[in-house]
This record gives structure tokens, C-alpha cells and sequence, in this order.
């Protein structure tokens, strides 16, 4: 039986199908495994299911000769060292599709909290600080018929824009290449990046990290923004200098910001937690039962394919 590792225990019943043809080893620790761990783990093994916090890199895929899939439970693969991959004759894969609409949904979540000071109400209420209904308490921005800036119009952007539809929104994207059909179905326009920074009341990010889009969002990019405005981060940490990020909150040259992912998750940024004007999530915006479980399942089915010399449902490549 092939060796088959997976870095962290999984909702569903896919791995437990797994064991029917692998010999498989689930990680005992219930946390992200350190570099050095992931090594030692993934020792003969022929394929493995990794997390977006591990690091598939040219040095570990070269000291894996075994290695032959690296089914990544996730849709983003920035982890990995595609071009290694390559070098080495390892597949890698992904689990794109069944997690858009609960990413676009946690999008809308830190939407809907930034905008009406969902957080800071509930703290104040917690609190003892709801004294009575007053005029002045808690103004937010409005988010019906406000502008929408999606800033990378794939799958999640677009499932992103389809939800301002109810809200009566304007809707702006910049995106490589125009999306037509989006434009034509949400009466969406394509803008330069410029301009939707500095148009958008809600700037939502779905673009994957790369080295073309890391720190796209940079402070110059953070400038153009107007002291109403908020910005909203399910993609990636790296996408957005948050360095500049943080001086902008902490200055109101912006209004606020949502944070479902951060630049070296789990750690944060200097001075992110000592602001008021953010919203921060553990990285959950697939985080839905359902959509977990499908997740897990494709994840699966992409490694068990490669085992059988089939191709996978999802590969990725450089
Ligand atoms: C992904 O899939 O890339 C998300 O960030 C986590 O589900």
C-alpha cells in the first residue's frame, strides 16, 4: 500500500475512505505543523494532503523522491513551489469551485460588520455601554447603493458582486482580463485599479497571490482611498502592504478594514489589534460544514487520481 500523509485532521469522511486503498497517516498534532515536522511527516510517502500554511518548497519536494501528488486542501497554492513541483514530476492540486460562495458569503460578513460597526456594537452592548437609544451612537456608512470595488473578478469576486445586486450597489472590478458575461449579468465595469481605489466605498480583494499581485494593494494604492471607504481581505495578507495598512486605520485616512487572511498568518501585524476600525476573522471564509467536507473530498479524489495514474479532477500548474 502507498504511504499517503494528511497535515491536519479533516471534516467528512473522505480520509477514512482514504484507508480502503492508502496506508494513511493523518497528523496527531491538531495544529499547523513547523517546516521541520512536515519533513519528517511526509517521510516515503507518495502523496500527501497539505494546508495552505505548509511549505511545499523546492528543498522539501527534493527530499521526497517518493512524492509523487501534493493535494493542496485549499483553492489557493501560494504554499507551493509550482515550478519545483514541475522539476521534480509532482502533481499538484487544488479545491476550486465548492468554496466560492461561502468565501464571497464571509466577504459580505466583513462588508456588512466594517460598514454598520457590527463588532464595536456588540462590544458596547456586552459591555454595559448600551445606555439607550441615541442619536449619534454607532453611525456607520451606508452599504445600499454604495460602490462595490471588487479587485480580482474570478469565481469569488463574482460571487462577491453578484450578492451587492440586492444591495443596490454600483459595481466596479479591475481584473487582467475583462468578464464579459459578469459585466453583462451584474452590469458590472471594469476599471483601472486607480480609479476603483479611489471610487470604491467597499474594496473587496479575491485576487490569488502571486508575485505579479503581492502588495498590489501598497500605500500608494492605500492613499487613493477615501476617508469613507473600507477594505475587505478574504484573498490573500500578502496582496495589501499591511504595514501601510495599519498607519492608514490608525490615522483615519481610511475608514476601516476586514481582515479574513493577514500578511504572516497567524501572526499579526504590529499594531492590528489595537485599532477599532477592523474587523478580523481566523481565516474562515470557506469555513462552512458543507463546504469543508467537499473540500475534503476533492482533495481526496485529486490525490487518489494521481496514485492511479488518472488525472486529477483539479491540477495546478506554473
Ligand atoms: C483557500 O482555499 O485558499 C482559502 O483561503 C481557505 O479555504
Amino acid at each position: 500500500m502507498e504511504k499517503v500523509i494528511v497535515t491536519r485532521r479533516l471534516p467528512g469522511d473522505a480520509v477514512e475512505k482514504l484507508r480502503e486503498k492508502y496506508e494513511v497517516t493523518v497528523s496527531p498534532h491538531q495544529r499547523n505543523l513547523g517546516y521541520e515536522e512536515l519533513n519528517e511527516l511526509c517521510q516515503g510517502a507518495a502523496g500527501v494532503i497539505t494546508m495552505l500554511g505548509d511549505r511545499v518548497d523546492r528543498a522539501f519536494l527534493e527530499s521526497h523522491p517518493e512524492l509523487k501528488v501534493v493535494s493542496n486542501y485549499a483553492v489557493g497554492y501560494n504554499n507551493i513551489d509550482l515550478q519545483a513541483a514541475d522539476k521534480c514530476g509532482v502533481t499538484v492540486t487544488n479545491t476550486p469551485g465548492v468554496l466560492t460562495e461561502a468565501t464571497a458569503d464571509i466577504a459580505w460578513a466583513l462588508i456588512m460588520a466594517c460598514g454598520r460597526r457590527i463588532v464595536e456594537g456588540d462590544r458596547l452592548t456586552r459591555s454595559g455601554g448600551f445606555d439607550g437609544w441615541a442619536p449619534e451612537m454607532l453611525l456607520g456608512q451606508d452599504v445600499f447603493g454604495a460602490t462595490l470595488g471588487i479587485v480580482g473578478m474570478g469565481r469569488i469576486g463574482q460571487a462577491t458582486a453578484r450578492r451587492a445586486l440586492g444591495f443596490g450597489m454600483e459595481i466596479i472590478y479591475y481584473s487582467r482580463q475583462p468578464k464579459t458575461e459578469a459585466e453583462k449579468q451584474l452590469g458590472a465595469k471594469r476599471v483601472e485599479l486607480d480609479e476603483l481605489m479611489s471610487r470604491a466605498d467597499y474594496i473587496s480583494l479575491h485576487t490569488p497571490l502571486t508575485p505579479e499581485t503581492r502588495h498590489l494593494i501598497d500605500k500608494r494604492r492605500i492613499g487613493l482611498m477615501k476617508s469613507s471607504s473600507f477594505l475587505i481581505n478574504t484573498a490573500r495578507g500578502q496582496v495589501v502592504d499591511e504595514a501601510a495598512l495599519v498607519l492608514a486605520l490608525r490615522s483615519d485616512k481610511i475608514a476601516g478594514a476586514g481582515f479574513d487572511v493577514y500578511y504572516d498568518e497567524p501572526k499579526l501585524t504590529d499594531g492590528l489589534t489595537e485599532l477599532d476600525n477592523t474587523v478580523m476573522l481566523p481565516h474562515i471564509g470557506s469555513g462552512s460544514i458543507t463546504t469543508r467536507r467537499k473540500m475534503a473530498e476533492i482533495a481526496a479524489e485529486n490525490l487518489s487520481a494521481v496514485l492511479q495514474g488518472r488525472t486529477p479532477p483539479h491540477p495546478v500548474s506554473a
